[in-house]
């Protein structure tokens, strides 16, 4: 499979399509199944993994470890360090931390979750260390709106490589403010819960634009998001079966019909709203 790549703002490339790993680690149970289902989409070639030290806490990261053993290098690794451990030295040994669950050495893009109390100087200061050591190769921020984008870069920000937020059909929003913001500056977005975490898949524009393709209502959602400029989509599936469902995004070309249905089942923002989280 043949993963298209965004181009990060120092040039270098990052997959558009990735493994969520939110939720794994929960449950003793579930492990078997979710190392193996981020296992199958190592095969099938998704080399992007996204996690965080507070996934299972800290356990989804040994789970991707264990997913990613001896194909390391072939890998984009994405974590993400909590606002209350963001102060500078608290960033470092959260990611020193995380590098040690993880098994390896560096970590390709490390954000900082959602904005907390440290002041953003702080947190830059302590990706700043880290990147001159070599443990993590780019970063950015997560829950960011236009307001604190702005905040980030007079903080010292502006190398920030990617903001993850909640983006969706459902949750069209950023539309308005952050995401040209975002694409301005060529910072890279990364959709999460980019199926609403199932929510949506009910939908029948979702299934009657899929079946003029011959695809699900989840490849619908995926490769609408997919088309988009500066955009990284992250599902996140334990089920091996969802896994390839949700690869075959990829293939899916949405038509102007389609757009056109889909803008009216899910209407783009009139107006500014505050950024959703989940
Ligand atoms: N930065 C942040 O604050 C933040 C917040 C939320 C999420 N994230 C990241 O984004 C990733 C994705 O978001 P998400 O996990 O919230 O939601 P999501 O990817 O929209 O949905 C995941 C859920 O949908 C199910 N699913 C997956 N493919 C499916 C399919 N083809 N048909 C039916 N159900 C399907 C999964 O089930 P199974 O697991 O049973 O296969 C899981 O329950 C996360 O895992 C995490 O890495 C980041």
């Amino acid at each position: 499979m043949n993963i298209p790549q965004v181009i990060l703002p120092n040039g270098d490339p990052m997959p558009a399509y990735g493994q969520g790993t939110w939720h794994m680690g929960e449950s003793r149970g579930r492990r078997a199944d979710e190392v193996a289902a981020l296992k199958l989409g190592i095969d099938l070639g998704i080399t992007l993994i996204d996690t965080a030290e507070m996934y299972g806490n800290g356990v989804a990261e040994e789970i991707v470890a264990e997913a990613a053993e001896n194909r390391r290098d072939k890998l984009f690794i994405v974590s993400k360090v909590l606002p209350y451990n963001a102060s500078r030295k608290g960033t470092v040994d959260a990611c020193e931390r995380s590098l040690k669950r993880l098994k390896t050495d560096r970590i390709d893009l490390y954000l900082l979750h959602w904005t907390g109390s440290h002041p953003f100087t702080e947190t830059l200061a302590g990706f700043e260390t880290l990147q001159r050591q070599g443990k993590i190769r780019h970063h950015g921020v997560s829950n960011f709106d236009r307001k604190d984008m702005d905040e980030w870069v007079r903080a010292g920000g502006e190398a920030v490589a990617s903001n993850q937020i909640l983006y969706n059909l459902a949750r069209r929003g950023p539309e308005w403010e952050v995401l040209p913001w975002c694409r301005q500056r060529k910072v890279s977005i990364m959709a999460y819960s980019p199926i609403e975490q199932g929510r949506m898949l009910g939908h029948k524009t979702l299934a009657e634009v899929g079946a003029r393709h011959g695809a699900t209502p989840a490849q619908v959602a995926l490769a609408w998001l997919l088309r988009q400029d500066e955009m990284i989509v992250i599902p996140k599936a334990s089920r091996q079966e969802h896994v390839r469902e949700n690869l075959g995004a990829l293939d899916l070309k949405l038509g102007d019909d389609d757009l056109a249905d889909l803008n009216k089942a899910f209407p783009p923002p009139k107006g500014r709203t505050a950024l959703g989280m989940l």
